[in-house]
């Protein structure tokens, strides 16, 4: 099916969000829609799924106008659309979730359950979907999730399929999957819009990127466009990923972990005797697949989970038994993982969620009264320091977009008078311009002196930001390394292999020189987001480069097999 969308236009009161957009999808294009976060993606595939209605323009379906108005009627018109956010119902299975609100009504339920249940394992065959009827959606990883997300469009029969922002919540080995499977849809006569703000994704799988900044179409490109190219459009001046970052000058010890240790979930240690430092002045990269102790290693340094053993020391005072709110009085700042869970408030203010920490505090309050003029007045100095893009401070947080979040985050986090940041993932999910803005206030962090520890499962972020580099797995660091440590020997590290066997194997590569420290790093793509600043690089050579992809390697001598 041919999708047309005409000079759609969406207000919100004096924000114009979607400004006389055109995009025509063809029959079996994937087709990306390339743009900063609150750039409108969201908000045009809202009013195509008829959950928000135009002010103006049309949308039309193989020529013929629609007046979608509602998402049954655009999915009777064979729409379909996976949200940011998923929308499925924790406790309930599989088949159960892709039934709801399913039309089609049988005599009796009983039919029904068993004819859903067939074409969902049906459907997850054709499609290598491995999505089973019969499992509880909680118990299932978010990648699943998200496909049962897609059997849910695919039986109700969609011919467009739109992802919004799919690969935000995926691995890299997911999104590999996701692709895939994008694939087989395609190769089925499906069109599908494909949200992202990540170059190298749309690169890989679209057919044509369109691209949009502040609510307007700014261009069409082939998928072949360069880094800078789309960057460059799409944040409207040229970008420089690459962050610009003076030496560090470390000083005194302000965090000091020793054996930290944390029971997991399964019987096994989540946390197997983590002992690290970092000083005043300097950033600690920790680096390493999601999901080996990284999570825990924030809940307790936090205080949001007991540890089993071991100490967390702020400037030489012992807050292992301290409570998460002592934690932050004594100095130590947050970025959390999951901002949605952990960092914002979603229905309070703009100017609430700043001063969250500090709101019963002077100067916000006088005894039991809160000083609500100085509230908003540093909410406001805030708003325009961190370059957050809000109607206004009383706006509800929730309504803004990942990017402007995470800034009122860290304008929050950073805001007080703080020693130590822990930042997990902060970028997690976020545009280019948004990415840039976060690490050169990171940098600038570290510049007035405080001790940052950056944890990420983004290589290139690690690479970016770091002044030296730990590498977690399975619950214990498995080396440090200097911030120039070739990508292999991190790979390896990453994957298990030994403190020494990465360094042997690594000084064994080293022997034949090429070029400074970081020439191959940064030519090979590696630095994922890295938008190189001369135009050289093929992209053609720098889209599989993932942290997964660098672990096989290893798989020779130090990886274990599963
Ligand atoms: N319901 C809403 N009310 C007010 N403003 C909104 C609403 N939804 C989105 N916006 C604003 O519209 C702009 C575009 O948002 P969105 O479409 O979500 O962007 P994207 O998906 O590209 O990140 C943002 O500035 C956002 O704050
Ligand atoms: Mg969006």
């Amino acid at each position: 099916m041919k999708l047309e969308l005409k000079g759609i236009t969406k207000r919100f009161g004096s924000l114009v969000a979607n400004d006389h957009i055109d995009l025509t999808v063809e029959q079996g294009q994937i087709h990306a829609l390339l743009g900063e976060n609150g750039a409108g993606k969201t908000t045009l595939m809202n009013v195509l799924y008829g959950l928000a209605q135009p002010d103006e323009g049309e949308i039309l379906l193989d020529g013929k106008p629609q007046h979608l108005g509602s998402p049954s009627n655009a999915i009777r018109a064979g729409i379909g659309m996976v949200h940011q956010h998923f929308m499925l119902v924790p406790v309930f299975t599989v088949a159960e979730n892709v039934t709801l609100g399913l039309e089609r009504t049988r005599a009796f339920g009983w039919i029904d359950r068993r004819r859903t249940r067939r074409d969902v394992r049906e459907l997850s065959e054709r499609y290598g979907l491995q999505v089973n009827p019969d499992a509880l959606v909680e118990d299932l990883p978010v990648g699943v999730q998200q496909r049962v997300e897609i059997v849910k469009a695919l039986l109700r029969e969609a011919s467009v399929l739109i992802l919004d922002e799919p690969t935000s919540v995926l691995t890299p080995g997911e999104t590999q999957e996701l692709f895939r499977i994008m694939r087989e849809l395609q190769a089925g006569g499906r069109s599908i819009v494909f949200i992202s703000h990540k170059l190298k994704e749309v690169q890989e799988i679209a057919d044509v990127v369109t691209v949009i900044r502040r609510g307007r179409v700014v261009g069409q490109l082939p998928p072949t466009a360069s880094d800078s190219e789309l960057a460059a459009l799409m944040v409207g001046r040229s970008v420089q990923l690459r962050v610009t970052k003076p030496p560090a000058h470390p000083g005194d010890v302000r965090l000091d972990v020793q054996d930290l240790r944390m029971a997991g979930d399964q019987g096994t240690a989540a946390l197997d005797g983590v002992s690290f430092q970092v000083r005043a002045g300097e950033i600690l990269g920790v680096a390493g697949v999601q999901g080996n102790g990284q999570t825990e290693l924030c809940e307790a340094l936090l205080g949001l989970r007991p540890v089993d053993g071991g100490s967390v020391r702020l400037d030489g005072r012992d807050l292992t038994k301290a409570h998460p709110q002592q934690r932050l009085r004594a100095g130590l700042a947050y970025v959390p993982e999951d901002r949605q869970e952990d960092g914002l408030v979603a229905g309070f203010s703009v100017a609430e969620n700043i001063i969250l920490d500090v709101f019963d505090q002077p100067p916000y309050a006088r005894g039991i009264a809160m000083d609500l003029p100085t509230r908003d007045r540093t909410a406001a100095e805030r708003v325009a320091d961190f370059d957050i893009r809000t109607t206004s401070t009383a706006t509800p947080v929730g309504t803004l977009s990942g990017g402007n979040q995470q800034k009122v985050i860290l304008a929050r986090e950073v805001g007080r008078e703080v020693r130590v940041l822990v930042a997990s993932q902060p970028t997690r999910g976020l545009d280019v311009g948004s990415i840039e803005f976060v690490h050169r206030r990171i940098v600038q962090q570290r510049d007035q002196g405080l001790a940052v520890l950056l944890i990420s499962s983004e290589l290139d972020e690690i690479y970016a930001l770091s002044d030296r580099i730990a590498v977690m797995y399975e619950g214990r660091i498995t080396g440090f390394r200097p911030p120039d440590v070739p990508a292999e020997e991190l790979g390896m590290l990453m994957a298990g292999a030994s403190d020494a066997d990465a360094a042997a194997a690594s000084a064994a590569v080293v022997e034949a020189p090429a070029g400074g420290p970081d020439t191959g790093l940064m030519a090979s793509g590696l630095l994922g987001v890295g938008v190189p600043t001369d135009t050289t690089t093929d992209p053609a050579s720098s889209t599989p480069s993932t942290p997964a992809d660098d672990q096989s390697p290893a798989d020779d001598d130090g990886g274990e097999p599963e």
